[in-house]
């Protein structure tokens, strides 16, 4: 039957194909949707058979088409683990069935660092770093207490903790920055409404917004215009990830600055997948190379933006 032929007793078949499954986070937001488009695209340009599952921002089901991954003996597994703990069982199943496994954009929190080969995407605590750099700056020499409020990622995920610790690690220095309201908006641009406007409320003097991403800040500006202020200028807004809504907010200044998280991991995933299956060693950590946003630079950037 057409040259493929099935592998006596793992069922496999046998074309010489890579066979990946991939546990993908959801469809949370803009930059997950770009994400998974780098991937699906990367493994057909390099001829790589791609299983794809969508976990819907739940831990049980990632799990689940992990252990559906291994049950299928595919060459490979690749995931961006929802939340950061709670692994290790499914990734030592993994290991014991000799499946190979790469984390992307997410981090694990497993000790044992032998459970995959390795992990490729951003350092979130460099990109939190960088915008309480941008507060600091843009504050500079002004003496009067700033109020910020939070919108965090998905409760338990890398993102989510490290962009918040970096930020955090930076403005502690100076006394004036008070986080004065932080709270999860789980990176969707309707969380990210509905808890500003919980915020808008609570809070009568809010000076800057700090969204761990650009959805949940375009959420909280619905929510702002809503409450008769004025996004960008009444309350200056710092997001996350530099996606086409995000950066087309940018330009119009209705949020004044993007930290860049680059969804297009595609790629280098699909050249790392074929050197673990051909048993060349690899990095352990692979990072993602990231920039920063001005209204000006976004400008500038998004005729050419791809997503
Ligand atoms: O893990 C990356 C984060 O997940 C992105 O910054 C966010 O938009 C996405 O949902």
């Amino acid at each position: 039957c057409g040259g493929e032929s099935e592998d006596a007793g793992s069922g496999k078949k046998d074309d010489g194909k890579i066979t990946m499954g991939f546990a993908q986070v959801g469809a949370e937001s803009g930059w997950r949707t770009a994400n998974t488009k780098s991937i699906q695209e990367a493994a057909t340009a390099a001829g790589i058979d791609l299983k794809f599952s969508d976990a819907q921002q739940k831990q049980e089901n990632q799990i689940k088409a992990i252990r559906s991954y291994i049950a299928q003996k595919v060459d490979i597994i690749a995931f961006s683990p929802v939340v950061e703990s709670g692994w290790d069982t499914v990734l030592k199943e993994a290991k014991d069935a000799k499946i190979p496994v790469i984390l992307t954009d997410r981090a694990v929190d497993s000790k044992d660092t032998s459970l995959y080969k390795t992990f490729i995407g951003s350092d979130f605590v460099l990109e939190g770093k960088k915008a309480g750099e941008w507060l600091v700056k843009e504050y500079q020499g002004k003496t009067d207490t700033v109020n910020i409020v939070e919108l965090q990622g998905t409760t338990g995920s890398a993102p989510a903790n490290d962009r918040k610790s970096g930020f955090a690690d930076v403005i502690k220095a100076d006394p004036k920055f008070k986080v004065i309201a932080s709270q999860t908006g789980d990176f969707t641009r309707a969380k990210g409404k509905e808890v500003m406007e919980a915020f808008l409320k609570a809070n009568p003097k809010i000076d800057v917004l700090y969204a761990h991403n650009d959805d949940m800040g375009l959420g909280a500006i619905e929510a702002i215009v809503a409450a008769g202020k004025k996004p960008g200028v009444d309350i200056k807004i710092i997001t996350v990830d530099a996606v086409k809504d995000g950066m087309t907010a940018l330009s119009e200044g209705k949020i004044n600055y993007i930290v860049e998280c680059s969804p297009l991991l595609g790629p280098q995933l699909m050249d790392l997948a074929k050197k673990v299956v051909a048993g060349e060693t690899i990095p352990q950590r692979v990072l993602t190379e990231e920039t920063t946003f001005t209204p000006e630079q976004a400008k500038a950037a998004l005729p050419n933006r791809k997503y």
